[in-house]
């Protein structure tokens, strides 16, 4: 095991209702002007906007609006965003959405003060520093991005996606209904629980050794995503499958499940690309490209982790062929995203070996030339594994 720092500062407020605390929750905290955050128009359609609002007034926190946040959120909004924010003097961003709001809060967050464009932090040009505060009230299990470290834009001028990681993403508070996401579509819920998975499959598939306690604990809630996925597909209002699956989604991507390892995120960089190029959902692109970094690490002395990985999450039976095991797990794993109603190749998507190359230099160049640390890529690497999604 290696040796971790670990602080998650975000306070959780999870549970039935927790939303209408929002307004007692900012004003406890002296703030007086907040600007409310918000996507396509799913909030106000189901009403949350108008109930956070209340819960605002109800304390006497003024509020401004800023909503249009498109999935895959542009580096060019998320600017705007910072300066509406400077203009109407907001003292802190309340994110109300899932990550797509909540990333473009945290990186506009980081501008306001400054003056400076999200693509400067995300390029390293400068360091966040006198940022604005970030609440939120999440609307949808995925990312993790309520409690994590990592914010993502897309800079559609260069057509590249990047995230940003850094201790002063975290925001201040984090309020986890699960009934808010009880209005979800299906297809969401699945990319949702496809993405949860991927966060602790990310660390899980490392070299570090020694790290049974974060190990069984991922297998645990890893088996527990599983489990309750089909029930949220076939009974979205099942409260208690929506709670396990969104306190999965926080605890996958909030660090702990890192603690003494270092963590692969080869898919999550491979996945970038098909989404900065092809705009398809973050989670329902990771169902297409993680197996077939399965297939890869398999062929690159994988087979070991990924047989304890088939043999503790999906039960497969201990045949001492750790490469069969670990291929069997692969193909559970995909049946189990295609029974989420889910596709798992690049052709169901109509994306065929055009842009594989440009691609895979791309991921690999972000990366610092070698991408991943359980099977280290190369571009060649990188357009094999792209080649083995279609
Ligand atoms: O925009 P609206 O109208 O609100 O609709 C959204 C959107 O179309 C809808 N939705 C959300 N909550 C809903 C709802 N519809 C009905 N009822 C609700 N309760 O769902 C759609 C997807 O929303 P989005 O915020 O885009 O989804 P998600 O949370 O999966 O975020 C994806 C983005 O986060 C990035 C991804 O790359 C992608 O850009 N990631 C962020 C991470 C982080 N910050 O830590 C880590 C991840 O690995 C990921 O890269
Ligand atoms: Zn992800």
């Amino acid at each position: 095991m290696l040796d971790f720092e670990l602080c998650i500062p975000t306070k959780i407020y999870f549970g039935r209702g927790q939303c209408a605390r929002v307004g007692e929750i900012i004003a406890s905290r002296g703030y007086r002007r907040v600007l409310i955050c918000y996507g396509g128009g799913s909030v106000v359609r189901t009403g949350l906007l108008e109930r956070v609002k209340s819960s605002l007034d109800a304390v006497g926190v003024e509020h401004d609006e800023f909503g249009g946040i498109q999935a895959n959120p542009t580096s060019e909004r998320c600017a705007e965003l910072g300066h509406y924010a400077r203009e109407r003097g907001s003292e802190l961003l309340l994110a109300v959405g899932g990550g797509s709001v909540i990333d473009t809060a945290k990186m506009a967050a980081h501008c306001v003060r400054t003056g400076l464009d999200p693509w400067d932090y995300t390029e390293h040009r400068a360091e966040p520093s006198d940022s604005l505060p970030v609440g939120v009230v999440l609307t949808i299990a995925a990312t993790g991005s309520e409690t994590s470290d990592s914010a993502v834009l897309t800079n559609t001028a260069l057509g590249v996606k990047r995230g940003l990681s850094s201790e002063k993403n975290r925001p201040l508070f984090a309020i986890m209904d699960p009934e808010l996401t009880m209005t979800l579509p299906p297809y969401q819920t699945a990319c949702g629980v496809v993405d949860i998975m991927a966060h602790m499959m990310e660390r899980y598939f490392t070299r570090v050794t020694h790290v049974e306690l974060i190990d069984r604990m991922t297998e645990g809630a890893l088996k527990t995503v599983v489990g309750n996925a089909p029930i949220v597909m076939h009974e979205p209002e099942n409260y208690d499958a929506r709670a396990e699956i969104m306190w999965a989604g926080c605890l996958a991507h909030n660090t702990l499940f890192q603690t003494g390892r270092v963590g692969d995120w080869a898919s999550h960089k491979l996945e970038h690309e098909l989404s900065a190029l092809y705009d398809i959902a973050h989670g329902a692109g990771l169902a297409i490209v993680f197996p077939a970094w399965m297939k890869y690490a398999l062929a690159h002395d994988g087979e070991a982790k990924l047989a304890q990985f088939a043999v503790r999450v999906f039960d497969v039976p201990v045949s001492g062929d750790d490469a069969a095991d670990a291929a069997e797990g692969i193909r559970r794993l995909e049946a189990f995203y295609r029974s989420l109603g889910l596709t798992t190749t690049l052709t169901e998507n109509g994306i065929g070996d055009t842009d594989f190359g440009r691609m895979a230099e791309r991921a690999v160049a972000l990366a610092g030339g070698t991408l991943g640390q359980f099977v280290p890529l190369k571009a060649a690497d990188c357009e094999a594994i792209y080649r083995l999604a279609l």
